[in-house]
């Protein structure tokens, strides 16, 4: 039997910055090559400044490398136009960032619909699959509230919700504990493990969290450039 094909392949993947001070540029991520299976967890950790944003930012599409291929269930995204991209992030991809970024003025409910917006096929049901992921993840009191009424905790594990409504295939987390308390981070990385498998979704966090890192099925360093295992 021919070995399933990688959801996420990353080849050689070289992404530099401009540097202000000098003619040089500052050489981010020095080739980067990864592979990651369906329904696999895998941590991505290294000391600050060293590109893990940029890499997570690279695979999300929000950044596009100098040069290397990202290729997502085998369609190399770096070669996609801005509305393939916009596609691609909608229904592919979800994201949770350090930071909620949650609407202030809606409600729970509302922001994790918001994905559901663009796209009119997807609304069917919407609401019934929100209203269902908010109570597993313990927010079924919470939908009404908005932002600013929640603790921490609840604000990411609302974040968690709105990346998975549209059924992505990856999951991409930068930091997704970086601003709670231990025993917050430590639940809500605990459901990241849980919806991993329950969504069988595909899972990358960046993370200074050695809790949540060792809770990943790899955990993958990234040093001078370069992505080793650790
Ligand atoms: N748009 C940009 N222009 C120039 N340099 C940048 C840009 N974005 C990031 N950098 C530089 O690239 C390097 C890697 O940044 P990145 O944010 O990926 O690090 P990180 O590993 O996520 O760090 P942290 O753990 O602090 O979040 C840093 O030195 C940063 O200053
Ligand atoms: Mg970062």
């Amino acid at each position: 039997m021919a070995a399933e094909r990688a959801l996420l392949e990353l080849k050689s993947v070289v992404m530099r910055y401009d540097s202000v001070q000098s003619a040089e540029h500052l050489e981010i991520l020095r080739g980067v090559t990864l592979e990651v299976r369906r329904g696999e967890s895998v941590a991505i950790v290294g000391p600050s400044g060293s590109g893990k944003s940029t890499l997570l930012n690279i695979i999300g599409t929000l950044d596009k490398p100098v040069s290397g291929e990202v290729l997502l269930d085998g369609k190399d995204l770096t070669r996609l136009d801005e509305k393939q991209l916009a596609h691609v992030r909608n229904h592919q991809i979800g994201f949770v960032f350090q930071a909620h970024h949650l609407l202030p003025q809606c409600t729970v409910l509302e922001n994790v619909l918001v994905p559901t917006l663009a796209d009119k096929t997807g609304q069917a049901g919407a609401e019934e699959r929100g209203r269902k992921l908010l109570h597993r993840v313990g927010l079924t009191e919470r939908i009404n509230h908005r932002p600013g009424q929640i603790s921490g905790g609840e604000r990411q594990r609302a974040a968690v919700v709105r990346a998975l409504i549209m059924k992505p295939q990856l999951l991409l987390a930068d930091e997704p504990t970086g601003a709670l308390d231990r025993n917050t981070s430590n639940e809500l990385s605990q459901l990241l493990v849980e919806l991993n498998r329950e969504e069988n979704v595909t899972l990358i966090v960046v993370t200074h969290s050695p809790d949540l890192a060792t809770r990943m099925g790899r955990v993958l360093e990234l040093r001078e450039g370069k992505l080793v295992q650790q």
